[in-house]
């Protein structure tokens, strides 16, 4: 199968500090990647890159084949590559439903506010939020905002999804929500890239997980090889983790 994201040594730096180095990767239609790493890793900044918000400085990054570089956000979302914010921040002052459809409008390919509506409910639906349509999205729960922004991102019919800690702050419940819903999302044949620092969550709903430590990559691969591997135990993972790791893997539940 051809990659639907393809990343060669791609490298970004602020001043003096190289915050991504030579990282190189690819995700395969319909794959739940999993992205951890310390604070500071680099996860954000690479979503960032990929989207054009902080460009890349080497390295080529394709998409469906081709080179977005050069390519403005406005038109690499068009193309179809979608994030969440690890900051959500909608339109406050407009209706739920009105976010999403500014983000078809913006992003969807859809010309028509007639359609667009009709088509931004469909996603209010999917993400469980048909019952606050008219509400303004400054109302809104922590986790209903973050199924906002997961609504809006869809309304923008997307191939890739990058979701940025989407389960942060969430309790249990409202997370095996999230986590269903990024699940159907996958189904439907989006490829999704999920950063998150729950591990619990992390080896639940993703296939592969890949690590960035100080800007490179240092693992990618199966998650029960990746959460054994001594390099990602020492940078992030720590002993303890790896103490209980074995046992955690089995009955699917750990930190
Ligand atoms: N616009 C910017 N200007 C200067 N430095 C930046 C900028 N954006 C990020 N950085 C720096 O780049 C490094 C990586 O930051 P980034 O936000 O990508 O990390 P992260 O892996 O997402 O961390 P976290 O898990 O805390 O969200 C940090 O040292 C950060 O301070
Ligand atoms: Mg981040």
């Amino acid at each position: 199968m051809s990659a639907i994201l393809e990343l060669q040594d791609v490298s970004r730096s602020f001043g003096g500090l190289k915050v991504l180095e030579g990282v190189s990767m690819s995700l395969q239609p319909g794959e739940i990647v999993g992205l951890i790493g310390p604070n500071g890793a680099g996860k954000t900044t690479l979503v960032n890159v990929i989207t054009a918000v902080t460009p890349a400085q080497g390295g080529v990054i394709r998409f469906a084949g081709e080179s977005i570089e050069g390519l403005t956000p406005d038109r690499i979302a068009q193309r179809g590559i979608a994030r969440t914010s690890q900051i959500v921040q909608p339109f406050p002052r407009m209706s739920v439903l009105d976010n999403v459809v500014a983000a078809a409008l913006f992003a969807g390919g859809l010309r028509q506010v007639d359609e667009a509506r009709t088509f931004a409910m469909e996603q209010l639906e999917f993400t469980g939020l048909a019952r606050v349509a008219n509400q303004s999205a400054a109302a809104l729960s922590l986790a209903d905002r973050k199924r906002l922004e997961l609504a809006r991102s869809l309304a923008m019919r997307p191939r890739l999804l990058m979701l940025d800690e989407v389960n942060a702050g969430l309790n249990a419940a409202e997370i095996d929500g999230a986590l269903a819903l990024i699940a159907a999302i996958a189904a439907r044949g989006v490829t999704v890239l999920l950063i998150e620092h729950l591990m619990k969550v992390v080896l639940n709903a993703c296939s592969r997980v890949a690590v960035l430590h100080q800007g490179r990559l240092i693992a990618d691969g199966a998650p029960a090889a990746v959460v054994a591997d001594p390099h990602v135990i020492e940078a992030y993972l720590g002993r303890r983790y790896a103490t209980r790791a074995g046992a955690a893997m089995s009955v699917g539940s750990t930190a």
